[in-house]
């Protein structure tokens, strides 16, 4: 087998780009879908963890900016815009810097976590913070795309769930089928739209037989799809998913309801134990908005609502080291003793004998 050549490479068919459109690739997708012996015994099935934290830029944002990025770069374009929680602007900022556009990232001024920052400011992207959310930010990403000459990359943007749909038909080609239920946190509703598109279309074009029912998990404090109205503020530790009004609302309703799905909440405790215990139990390092699936489908298998015998896919959006402040601030159980540098002391404190 030749090594894995990227996104657009791998399923350019599947994909609306022209043939002369070029390809800005970091090498992105081709993530690990791991069996989890743990969830799957909670769950009485067989759970596949699929690592989106495993992309170049550490978050399943690369497979629709190597699309978007691309396609923006064919047209013309000079610069980009986007707002952010923070992985699109480190993703959006790597792929530009790749194709020599000017990437320009709005974040929510102190909500972006310090490791996505640093990736923005490393790929050379012009950044502002804004006194605002991320609902904000996107308004005025969406105005200077409209008014001045720099194209849009935010997942409102189609050619970026173009390319996010790529994770679901990786899923069916490794597993030879497509879950019975796939498991994901919501945001802005890009995602689980995408992933939706994915499997309906290996399902229409007769690759797969069945499609998953799709639940997706936003944070307590930034619900607005569970709640039914807009979140005016938002918050959540999971700082990538503090989103009151998602763009996609619509389309993630419809993979909701088409799927026979749901969409439901967690809250910030749920989704640090999730975190947690996924990374003691499973060795998987995800940041906290990446947790919330996982925390949701701990939270319907405790509530009995997760039927046994199911395959089901679980997607952990972004890696851990993006965010370590949260963990470290939560987490107790880090060894705060300073010994003498001997065996004897270490042998003590690690309780060998
Ligand atoms: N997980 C992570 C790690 C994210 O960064 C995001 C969104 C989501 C989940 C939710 O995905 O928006 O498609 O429903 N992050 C965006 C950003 C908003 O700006 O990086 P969604």
């Amino acid at each position: 087998a030749q090594p894995w050549r990227g996104v657009i490479a791998e399923y350019r068919d599947w994909l609306p780009l022209g043939e002369e459109t070029p390809t800005v690739t970091l090498g992105e997708g081709g993530t690990p879908l791991i069996h989890s012996a743990w969830l799957s015994e909670i769950v009485r099935g067989e759970v596949f963890v699929k690592v989106e934290g495993d992309n170049p830029t550490g978050s399943f944002k690369d497979r629709g900016m190597t699309v978007a990025i691309s396609a923006a770069k064919g047209e013309g374009a000079e610069a980009v815009v986007c707002a952010s929680t923070g992985n699109t602007s480190a993703s959006m900022t790597a792929y530009a810097a790749r194709a020599g556009l000017t990437p320009i990232v709005l974040v929510p001024h102190g909500k972006i976590s310090a490791g996505k920052m640093a990736q923005a400011v490393m790929h050379g992207g012009e950044i502002i913070q804004v006194r605002g959310g991320f609902d904000e930010c996107l308004n005025i990403s969406r105005g200077l795309a409209k008014d001045y000459p720099v194209a849009l990359v935010n997942s409102v943007n189609p050619m970026r769930l173009e390319g996010q749909k790529t994770g679901a038909f990786e899923i069916v080609d490794v597993l030879g089928r497509a879950p019975d239920l796939h498991v994901l946190p919501v945001g802005n509703a890009g995602n689980i739209s995408a992933y939706w598109m994915g499997y309906r279309q290996y399902a229409d074009a007769g690759i797969a037989s069945t499609r998953p029912a799709m639940w997706g998990f936003q944070a307590a404090g930034a619900a607005p799809i569970v709640r039914g109205e807009i979140v005016r503020e938002p918050e959540t530790l999971a700082t990538a998913i503090r989103i009151g009004n998602p763009a996609s609302w619509q389309l993630a309703e419809n993979a909701r309801d088409e799927s026979g799905g749901r969409i439901d909440a967690v809250t910030d405790d749920q989704i640090l134990d999730a975190q947690r215990r996924l990374g003691a139990e499973e060795g998987i390092f995800v940041e906290p908005g990446s947790a919330a699936g996982i925390a949701g489908l701990l939270a319907a298998a405790e509530a009995g609502e997760v039927p046994s015998g199911q395959v089901i896919a679980v997607t952990v959006t972004g890696h851990g080291l993006k965010d370590i402040d949260t963990p470290l601030s939560r987490i107790d159980s880090i060894v705060d003793e300073v010994i003498e540098p001997t065996v004897e002391a270490a042998a003590e404190v690690a309780g060998l004998r």
